[in-house]
């Protein structure tokens, strides 16, 4: 206890909770739309909505709705959307080139809503899995994934995702050495104002399940990625990773998945005071929107609730597919 307590009865802590101006007055962490960046699936075709089963209430688009979905986010406050491609299955291979094309979905979809929508912020994945044949991030080689290999793929597709007009580059694959191997890249060829969010500490968890539903990666998926991902047990190494990450030029450090690492999240922004984000993923997602829906738990209030802890474990923002309807619910209270 700190020792400006005053013992019972000068201090009694329920003074300041009797009434709502009095707990506002004490309250230490809030939840802003702009806070939160909105995760989205997109895939080809034209005024197509494909429901993911395993996340009621979420889709995949084509681009011509996600823009207008994004535009309708955009209106209630949401400023940032992070990019996932649901790659056609006969576009993926062994050597992943579609990743790096200029024309692939992704960057149609970026070049899309950065002609509409100039003011959101778009975040992309950086990460081979959509692209390869065996659903894993890197080069698969007699059952190894390669690092320095991918990495250099990695560049290539950071560059053509910064060419098509993306504002922040998201490094999720966990190779070692790709930030600094992609600062350089974006550099050398003029993109000096890129930013890049890395996935710094990022662990092989079974909370990624309905996702790799969404971009239809967990049919192709071989084996585990417990050789790049890091073991849930680890704490300390998440901060190496993250020590590691800004010392070669990430602007923003993610810790993912959240809820069950907000541990890391305190850790990571007392250390580092860095630009923080918790990814509340599909597992999390699914859970609380399921019990919801099953009317076990209320969807407003856990909703926000869960939001509320990543800020209050010192996160900046949140990468959460609630978006846009938390940003509604915080609209309607004013
Ligand atoms: C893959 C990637 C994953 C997620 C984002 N990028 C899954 C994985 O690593 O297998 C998970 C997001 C979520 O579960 O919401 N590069």
């Amino acid at each position: 206890m700190p020792h400006s307590v005053a013992p019972f009865p000068a201090t009694r802590f329920r003074r300041l909770r009797q009434s709502p101006a009095l707990r506002g007055l004490q309250r230490e962490n809030a939840v802003r739309a702009e806070d939160l960046i909105w995760p989205v699936f997109v895939q080809d075709g034209l005024d197509i909505e494909t429901p993911i089963a395993s996340m009621p209430g979420v889709s995949r688009l084509t681009i011509d709705l996600l823009v207008r979905r994004a535009a309708d986010a955009h209106a209630l406050g949401v400023n940032a959307i992070c990019l996932f491609p649901y790659v056609d299955q006969s576009l993926k291979t062994e050597d992943c080139a579609d990743a790096w094309s200029p024309d692939n979905l992704s960057n149609r979809a970026i070049r899309a809503l950065k002609a509409e929508l100039p003011d959101i912020a778009i975040m992309t994945d950086v990460a081979l899995d959509p692209y390869n044949i065996n659903g894993h991030d890197g080069f698969v080689v007699n059952g190894e994934i390669l690092n320095d290999e991918t990495v250099e793929a990695l560049v290539k597709m950071a560059l053509a995702q910064a060419d098509a007009g993306a504002d922040i580059i998201g490094p999720s694959d966990m190779m070692d050495g790709r930030i600094g191997a992609i600062r350089s890249a974006l550099e050398a060829a003029g993109h000096h104002k890129t930013c890049i969010m890395s996935y710094a500490a990022k662990y092989s968890s079974a909370f990624y399940g309905p996702f790799r539903d969404a971009v239809g990666a967990a049919g192709a998926l071989k084996g585990d990625k417990n050789t790049y991902q890091m073991d849930p047990a680890n704490s300390d190494e998440a901060l190496r990773l993250v020590a590691r990450d800004l010392s070669e030029g990430a602007d923003m450090v993610m810790v993912k998945p959240g809820m069950p690492y907000l541990d890391i999240c305190r850790r990571v922004k007392d250390r580092f005071g860095a630009p923080t984000f918790a990814y509340q993923v599909s597992g999390e997602y699914a859970m609380l929107r399921g019990a919801a829906d099953n009317g076990w738990l209320d969807h407003d209030k856990v909703m926000m609730e869960s939001l509320l802890a990543f800020k209050r474990a010192g996160c900046d923002g949140i990468l959460t597919y609630f978006a846009p309807a938390a940003a509604k619910l915080l609209q309607s209270r004013g």
